[in-house]
């Protein structure tokens, strides 16, 4: 009778944190992705700070899910027939992808930002001109040798 309360008990513990984790892991990118352009309206900084904030819930979330899916799998894995067990390999595979593109994005060095790259264009074309101008001056006048 005991045993089979916390059988339950465990069951319940197990599905809710995982399903809770899923939902962060999910919901949280989900979330992030769609307050995106009203983030990166608040400057330059804003959306590189978001994403360290967000890399603090979605990693520990990351490996709840990692560590409640194994919990399932040694639970539930016994008599499944070879359909679940394509399926539980489709979505670990998706999972890992799902995890090592998150990780990749989070290593990326930041977008450059369009607007910098202009100014920067700008300013190097006017450092051109500008020498351009300098040197044009320095050259004697043209014709000079055969004026009188
Ligand atoms: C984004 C990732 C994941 C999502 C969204 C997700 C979602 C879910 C959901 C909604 C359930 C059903 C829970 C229920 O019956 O109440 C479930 C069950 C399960 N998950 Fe995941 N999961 C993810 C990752 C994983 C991983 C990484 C593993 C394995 C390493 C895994 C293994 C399992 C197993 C074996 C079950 C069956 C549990 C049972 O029937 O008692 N999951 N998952």
């Amino acid at each position: 009778m005991i045993i089979a309360q916390l059988a339950t008990a465990a069951t319940a513990v197990r599905l809710t944190l995982h399903v809770l984790a899923a939902s962060v892991w999910v919901g949280g990118q989900l979330v992030v992705a769609g307050l995106l352009p009203t983030i990166r309206s608040l400057g330059p900084d804003a959306a590189k700070k978001i994403a360290q904030a967000f890399g603090r819930l979605q990693w520990p979330a990351y490996a709840v899910l990692v560590l409640t899916g194994l919990w399932n799998v040694s639970v539930t894995r016994k008599g499944q027939g070879s359909a679940w067990q394509v399926v539980l390999g489709v979505k670990i595979t998706v999972v890992a992808l799902a995890g090592l593109a998150a990780f990749l994005l989070d290593a990326a060095p930041p977008p450059v930002n369009i607007d910098d790259a202009v100014l920067t264009a700008q300013i190097i074309e006017a450092a051109q001109a500008s020498a351009r101008a300098g040197a044009a001056e320095s050259l004697p006048p043209a014709g000079r040798d055969s004026e009188p």
